[in-house]
């Protein structure tokens, strides 16, 4: 299918379990360590501490994922996964999801959300800090490649 148009209507939902082999299929062609298996992507639908989200086109054409995790007792939730499909990049898909998890976020009334990325990850950094997150610690050896991450945290309003 071509990608969609820069101006395709971006809407975010919760995923469900029809949207497994989209999620699978760009875990695996997104991220080389650290990642979410199918097993722990089926268990995050039904959790009440998980909350995964799905970016699609006029409802259907799936684009693109984040994962947020909530900690019972924290006010802080945490933006575990963000990806959206190579073709799709560009077009606020990535922008729509973080703005859904900050939504999620202040209706569990998180005062905060934090992230993890890799220091080499400029694309992803831009984004963040153009949306208002601000880093406050180096994260040496993170991922499970040895790699660096910084973290970063957005008051939610
Ligand atoms: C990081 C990632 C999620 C960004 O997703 P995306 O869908 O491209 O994000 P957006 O389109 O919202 O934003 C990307 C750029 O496109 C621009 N953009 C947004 N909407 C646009 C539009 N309608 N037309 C043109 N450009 C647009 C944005 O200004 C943004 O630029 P900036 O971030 O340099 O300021 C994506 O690159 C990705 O999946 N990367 C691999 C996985 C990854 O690294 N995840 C993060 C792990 S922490």
């Amino acid at each position: 299918m071509p990608p969609p148009p820069a101006t395709a209507a971006v809407r975010v939902r919760r995923a469900e379990l029809s949207d497994l082999d989209d999620l699978v299929a760009l875990e695996l062609a997104t991220f080389a360590s650290d990642r979410l298996s199918r097993a722990q992507y089926r268990r995050h639908l039904d959790s009440d501490s998980a909350l995964v989200l799905v970016a699609s086109a006029n409802h259907r054409h799936f684009l693109g994922t984040a994962v947020v995790f909530f900690r019972k007792g924290s006010k802080v939730a945490r933006l575990y996964s963000l990806a959206s499909k190579p073709d799709a990049r560009g077009k606020g898909v990535g922008t729509s999801l973080v703005e859904a998890a900050e939504a999620a976020a202040r209706r569990r009334r998180c005062h905060a959300l934090r992230l993890e990325v890799r220091t080499d990850n400029l694309a992803a950094i831009r984004l963040y800090e153009r949306l208002g997150y601000r880093r406050n610690r180096f994260l040496d050896g993170f991922y499970e490649d040895g790699g660096n991450g910084w973290r970063y945290e957005k008051a939610l309003g």
